[in-house]
C-alpha cells in the first residue's frame, strides 16, 4: 500500500459533511454548524482520537504519538461558512486533516509527536461578526471582556455563548499546517496544483454609522435633505479610489454589508450602517486607508449635515509564515514531483493567528475561476488529491520534528 490519500474518501467525506449541497450556510454556533460538528465528533470518536472541545467551540482531536509529552503538530481549519458560501472553504482543510490521520492509522504509522486535528470556531465572523474569533481567543488576541462588545443579529451576546475557552502559550504547539482553497485565481490561471503561502494579509474591519434626518421621499426637496445614504455612497466610492491608488497595488477595501434604517423605498433613511473590510500584506497601507476612511466619513457628514461614527470592530495583523515549515512543504512537493508556487494569501486564516505561538505553514489548492465565498466555489478532485498528499507528507515530517 502506498502512503497516499484516498481522494474518493475525501470527496465522500465532503458530501457527507455538507449533505452534498454546493451552497452552504453554516454560521458558527447555529444549527447547521452544530450538525456538522456532531458529524465530525462522531467520526473522530470512531477513529479513536482523543477529543476535546473548549468553551469557544474549538475542537481538538488527538492521535497519540510515540512521545506524547512533546508539543503536538496541529492540522486543520474551520467548518463555519459565510451566508450562501461554498463547500470547500474551511471544510476541505478539516477533511484533508482527517484523511491524514486515517492514513496514519491504516498504515500503522505512529508519529513521534501527537498529531491533532483542529477545527477552529467562527473563522468567518459568521455569527458575531469578528473573523478568526476562535483562533483569536485561543491565542489570547481577544479576551472575555471583548466578547461583551460582540452582539449578533439576533441580539445574543458572545459573552453569553462563549465561556471557559482554552488559551495556548508559545511552546504548547510545535507546528501547525492548514490546507485551504486559494480563493483567488492565481494557481488555476497558472495551472499549478499547489501554493505555498509566505504571507497572510492583515485585515481590519470598521463599522460606519451615518445618521441624518428621516423624511418623506416625495415631499422633501433635494436641497432640504440630510440623507445618510448619499453620504454612505460617497464614502464607499472614495474608499474604492483610495484602495486602488494605495502604494504597492495590493490593498483592497470592501463594503459587503449595509443596512438602511428604517429601510423603506419611500422613506429617506435616518441612519445607514455599513462595514468596511480593509486588507493588505503591508500594515502601514491598512493604517493609511483606515485614516482615509475616518476622513471620508467626516467629510461626507459635514457636507450632508450628518453625524458620523467610525469604530474598528476587528483586526488581524499581517503574518509571515514560518520559513522551516515552508521549506518542509517545498521539499515534500519536490520529492513528490509536484510544481508548487510561493504566494501570499489575501484571505485571512486561523493559521495566521497561530503563528506567534507555533511554527505555521499553509498549503493552497486551486479554486476554479478564482471563485470563493459563493456556491460556485470549486476545486478539481485531482488538485485536492495532490494538495492532500503534500499535506500528508508534511504533517508526517513535522511530527518527527526535533
Ligand atoms: C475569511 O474567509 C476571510 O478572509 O474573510
Ligand atoms: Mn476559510
Ligand atoms: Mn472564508
Amino acid at each position: 500500500m502506498t502512503f497516499a490519500v484516498n481522494i474518493n474518501r475525501i470527496i465522500g467525506e465532503i458530501d457527507a459533511a455538507t449533505g452534498g449541497t454546493a451552497a452552504c450556510t453554516r454560521p458558527s454556533y447555529g444549527a447547521a454548524d452544530a450538525k456538522t460538528r456532531e458529524y465530525f465528533l462522531e467520526v473522530f470518536g470512531e477513529l479513536g482520537l482523543d477529543v476535546h472541545v473548549d468553551g469557544a467551540g474549538n475542537i481538538r482531536a488527538a492521535m497519540k504519538g510515540k512521545e506524547p509529552g512533546l508539543a503536538p503538530v496541529l492540522v486543520g481549519s474551520h467548518i463555519d461558512t459565510v451566508r450562501n458560501g461554498g463547500r470547500f472553504d474551511g471544510l476541505l482543510g478539516v477533511v484533508c486533516a482527517l484523511e491524514c490521520l486515517r492514513i496514519f492509522k491504516e498504515q500503522g504509522h505512529v508519529p513521534r509527536r501527537n498529531v491533532e486535528i483542529i477545527i477552529f470556531a467562527e473563522e468567518e465572523g459568521s455569527n458575531f461578526g469578528v473573523t478568526l474569533l476562535g483562533s483569536k481567543l485561543l491565542t489570547g488576541k481577544l479576551s472575555q471582556a471583548a466578547l461583551k462588545e460582540l452582539v449578533n443579529d439576533a441580539g445574543e451576546s458572545a459573552d453569553a455563548v462563549i465561556r471557559d475557552y482554552d488559551k495556548l502559550q508559545p511552546g504548547d504547539v510545535y507546528a501547525m499546517v492548514e490546507l485551504h482553497i486559494e480563493q483567488g485565481p492565481i494557481l488555476a490561471d497558472l495551472k499549478i496544483p499547489v501554493g505555498v503561502v509566505e504571507n497572510i494579509a492583515g485585515m481590519e474591519t470598521f463599522r460606519v454609522t451615518l445618521t441624518g434626518t428621516s423624511g418623506h421621499a416625495g415631499t422633501t426637496a433635494m436641497a432640504n435633505r440630510k440623507d445618510p445614504m448619499v453620504g454612505a455612497a460617497e464614502v464607499i466610492l472614495c474608499m474604492q479610489k483610495a484602495a486602488e491608488k494605495a502604494d504597492g497595488g495590493t490593498a483592497v477595501a470592501t463594503v459587503g454589508k449595509l443596512t438602511a434604517r428604517p429601510g423603506a423605498t419611500n422613506v429617506i433613511a435616518r441612519e445607514v450602517e455599513f462595514f468596511v473590510d480593509i486588507r493588505d500584506t503591508d500594515e502601514a497601507s491598512i493604517d493609511g486607508l483606515a485614516m482615509s476612511l475616518a476622513f471620508f466619513a467626516e467629510t461626507a457628514a459635514e457636507k450632508h449635515g450628518l453625524v458620523a461614527e467610525v469604530s474598528r470592530i476587528s483586526k488581524s495583523a499581517a503574518i509571515k509564515l514560518d520559513s522551516d515549515v515552508i521549506k518542509t512543504i517545498d521539499q515534500v512537493a519536490t520529492g513528490l514531483g509536484i510544481n508548487a508556487k510561493h504566494m501570499n494569501s489575501g484571505a485571512v486564516h486561523d493559521a495566521g493567528m497561530m503563528a506567534d505561538i507555533a511554527k505555521v505553514g499553509m498549503i493552497f489548492v486551486p479554486s476554479i475561476g478564482g471563485l470563493s465565498h459563493c456556491p460556485e466555489e470549486d476545486t478539481r478532485p485531482s488538485d485536492i488529491e495532490i494538495g492532500a498528499n503534500v499535506l500528508l507528507e508534511t504533517v508526517k515530517r513535522l511530527a518527527e520534528g526535533v
